[in-house]
């Protein structure tokens, strides 16, 4: 393990006092802001396909600097929930596994630690692991803790980090090759375990946030996106996909919550249709490295918008 600098060792004595949280949390948020990154622990614990950690010091200058609840309904990996570190805060995504392990994080960190740290990093050991939802009876005996503990050794022990199932909902990841994976990062999840202390996690639907967002929340909308004629290979989350009727239902919600008053933020692809959908809002373009494609030489940059109120 190398050395840990100035600032991992500051964390670590803030992490010692429960009451000293709020403190660490504006320290690290100020951090954040400045670096227009995410700036070591708490940050994501899964790599999640979408993530937009390469993508916040785009977004930074579009969050609004006031506001009341955060409220996130695809979090995925939580890249802008990491960056942000709000402290009253609603997190939803229709993944069941994921939203399991925030739940297991935020309750039982401890009992998970002591499971990630029995993993192996081992080829056949990783498909003895993923091949247990094969098999209801299996999986069903699972506790939370140790589907939890399942997920995230797939997450760090497979290719390119990835999540994703088949039509039949199996978890279809082969085997990855990494030097040495952390399939148990301490620190991190402990730190994730204080940082989720107040934050509802809720397993559902997008437009459950209808139910919870009011006037001026910030709400950070970032689904799958519309898949372009040559990236429609990676769309399965779940084994519901995101089509075009989706994408509608998405800007219903999107209309309704800016009636409300909410301050808005929504990422997709760039092209016709959701510039067409979305054509009384400001659109603005990103440029995003394209991270998920099994051809090396599609790995380059391409278009994708910001859509606010
Ligand atoms: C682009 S990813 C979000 C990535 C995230 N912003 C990050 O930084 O990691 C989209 C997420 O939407 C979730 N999802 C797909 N359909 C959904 C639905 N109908 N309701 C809620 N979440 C959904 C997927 O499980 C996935 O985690």
């Amino acid at each position: 393990m190398p050395e840990k600098n100035h600032y991992q060792k500051s964390i670590i004595r803030y992490f010692e006092s429960e009451n000293q949280l709020d403190l660490f949390i504006s320290s690290k948020r100020n951090e954040n802001k400045k670096n227009k990154t995410i700036v070591g622990t708490p940050h994501p614990f899964l790599k999640w396909a979408g993530g937009k950690r390469q993508l916040i010091s785009q977004l930074d200058k579009f969050i609004p600097l006031n506001f009341n609840k955060y409220i996130e309904p695809f979090v995925g990996g939580g890249a802008l929930f990491f960056y942000l570190l709000p402290t009253n805060a609603i997190l939803i995504d229709n993944n069941l596994e994921l939203i399991n392990c925030y739940r297991v994080i935020k309750e039982e960190v401890e009992s998970l630690i002591l499971s990630l740290e029995k993993h192996k990093y081992e080829q056949e050991y990783y498909y003895r692991i993923r091949a247990m939802d094969r098999n209801p009876q299996i999986f069903m005996n699972l506790t939370d803790i140790e589907k939890a503990s399942r997920t995230i050794f797939l997450n760090k022990s497979g290719y390119n980090g990835l999540y994703r199932v088949n039509s039949k909902g199996f978890f279809n990841v082969p085997f990855g090759r990494h030097k040495n994976p952390n399939i148990c990062d301490k620190e991190n999840l402990k730190a994730v375990h204080k940082i989720l202390k107040n934050i509802k996690i809720i397993h559902g639907s997008f437009e459950l946030c209808l139910n919870y967002a009011e006037k001026d929340d910030f709400i950070y909308l970032d689904p799958p996106y519309y898949p372009l004629s040559d990236t429609a290979l990676f769309t399965s989350y779940t084994k519901q996909d995101f089509g075009q009727e989706s994408q509608i239902k998405l800007y219903e919600v999107f209309k309704e919550l800016d009636k409300k008053g909410c301050q808005l933020l929504l990422s997709n692809s760039y092209c016709d249709f959701i510039l067409d959908l979305y054509r009384d809002y400001r659109i603005i373009t990103l440029k995003a490295k394209r991270a998920i494609n099994s051809i090396s030489s599609k790995r380059g940059e391409i278009n994708e918008v910001l859509i606010m109120n």
